[in-house]
């Protein structure tokens, strides 16, 4: 590929099975701009969840495009080709949100040690955790033997380790146990790893709700106390209760919540991987959406930046150490494997024991 082409993989918005691959020439840079390559990035379903609340979460806003089309955002690490900064140099280094494209070019402003924020214009009213760049020299939780892992479960593990102090806040809103729905992804096994490092203190059963066919991984994890099918709701002791709920699929959460009845006490409303079932989530008793740039902003108002960011790597660090035991980085290194991995995990055919890096 040449220097000055840029090439995108877009998705139509209305139908996000529809992708499109653009190449386009690179503009010059901006006065006071930045170019960065983006070296890597990683895809989970939280990437499609993306693309299915774009329009409602504004996920279609970070990287404007073409209409129909809209490109889905994605955790990664860029590097700097090419800078107009006085202060942002070439060859350094950054982790953050990028579009699946080969370049990105930001305005950056809020400069410190530890790196910048982007100041384009059309990102100024999205959540800012989704605007910062990190530089990866700078970041105390990177090192090489991780660093493909973390583009993969930061962001999941940050909004599992926000639901478990939001919820040991409030003291587990009197719940005897949490059951966690979509018992094998990574932001459910973050969840459940949590809850079970603090298990002795807190005194919680915990309980995954999966799949027929990804219960035996999910077992083997360790993280839960029991593990059981969606089908066999039923058999989940009928006690006080939470839901912390990451399928978003309706009507089995509807299920679960006439099931458990008076014994639910809330449930946490965060993931929407079965998107393709419908219903209105608040005619459910209980219900509120987490979302975690949101707590995230609480969390550091709560302990401060730099205490709140020491408490996350450092749980961060453990989970990653233990879960790399089960779940095996997979490298996507041209487009048309991009393209079947994206049909894919849009329709939730991906084994839950693979963690997807792309580098194109
Ligand atoms: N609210 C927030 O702020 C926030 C923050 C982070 C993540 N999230 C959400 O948490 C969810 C989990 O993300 P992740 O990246 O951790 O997922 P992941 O690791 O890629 O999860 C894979 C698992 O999700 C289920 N699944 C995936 N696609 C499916 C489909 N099309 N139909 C039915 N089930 C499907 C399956 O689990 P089972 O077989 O166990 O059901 C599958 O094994 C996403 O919806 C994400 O957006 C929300």
């Amino acid at each position: 590929m040449e220097n000055n082409m840029n090439q995108t993989f877009r998705v139509e918005k209305q139908n996000i099975y529809n992708v499109d691959h653009t190449q386009t020439q690179l503009a010059p840079l901006e006065e006071g701009a930045v170019r960065l390559k983006i070296e890597l990035f990683a895809f989970t379903s939280n990437n499609v969840t993306y693309a299915v609340t774009g329009f409602k979460l504004k996920y279609w806003n970070f990287f404007p495009t073409e209409e129909p089309y809209g490109i889905i955002p994605v955790w990664g690490y860029g590097e700097v080709v090419a800078s107009n900064h006085s202060v942002i140099q070439v060859g350094e280094r950054y982790y953050g949100y990028f579009p699946m494209s080969t370049f990105l070019d930001v305005q950056p402003t809020k400069i410190n040690a530890y790196g910048f924020t982007d100041n384009q214009v059309h990102r100024r009213d999205l959540a800012p955790i989704y605007n910062h760049y990190m530089n990866v020299s700078a970041d105390p939780a990177y090192n090489d033997q991780i660093a493909n892992y973390l583009p993969i479960i930061k962001p999941l593990f940050a909004t599992s380790f926000l639901i478990y102090h939001f919820l040991k806040k409030q003291d587990f809103i009197n719940a005897d146990q949490i059951l966690l729905t979509g018992a094998s992804s990574k932001t459910s096994l973050a969840l459940a790893f949590m809850l079970k490092q603090h298990q002795a203190v807190d005194g919680k059963n915990i309980i995954g709700l999966t799949s027929a066919g990804n219960v035996d991984f999910v077992q083997a994890t360790n993280y839960y106390d029991t593990v059981f099918t969606y089908e066999h709701f039923a058999q989940i002791k009928s006690q006080q209760s939470v839901i912390v709920d990451i399928s978003g699929n309706y009507n089995r959460l509807q299920q679960l919540s006439d099931y458990l009845n008076d014994q639910l006490q809330h449930i946490v409303l965060v993931g929407l991987t079965d998107w393709k079932s419908s219903g209105k989530f608040s005619n459910i008793p209980k219900t509120k959406f987490f979302f975690a740039p949101t707590h995230l902003q609480q969390f550091y108002e709560a302990f401060g930046v730099g205490k709140a960011t020491q408490m996350l790597n450092k749980a961060l660090v453990k989970f990653i150490k233990d879960m790399s035991r089960y779940i095996k980085l997979e490298l996507v290194t041209d487009r048309d494997t991009l393209c079947k991995l994206y049909v894919h995990m849009v329709d939730g055919k991906v084994d839950p024991q693979k963690g997807y890096i792309v580098k194109i």
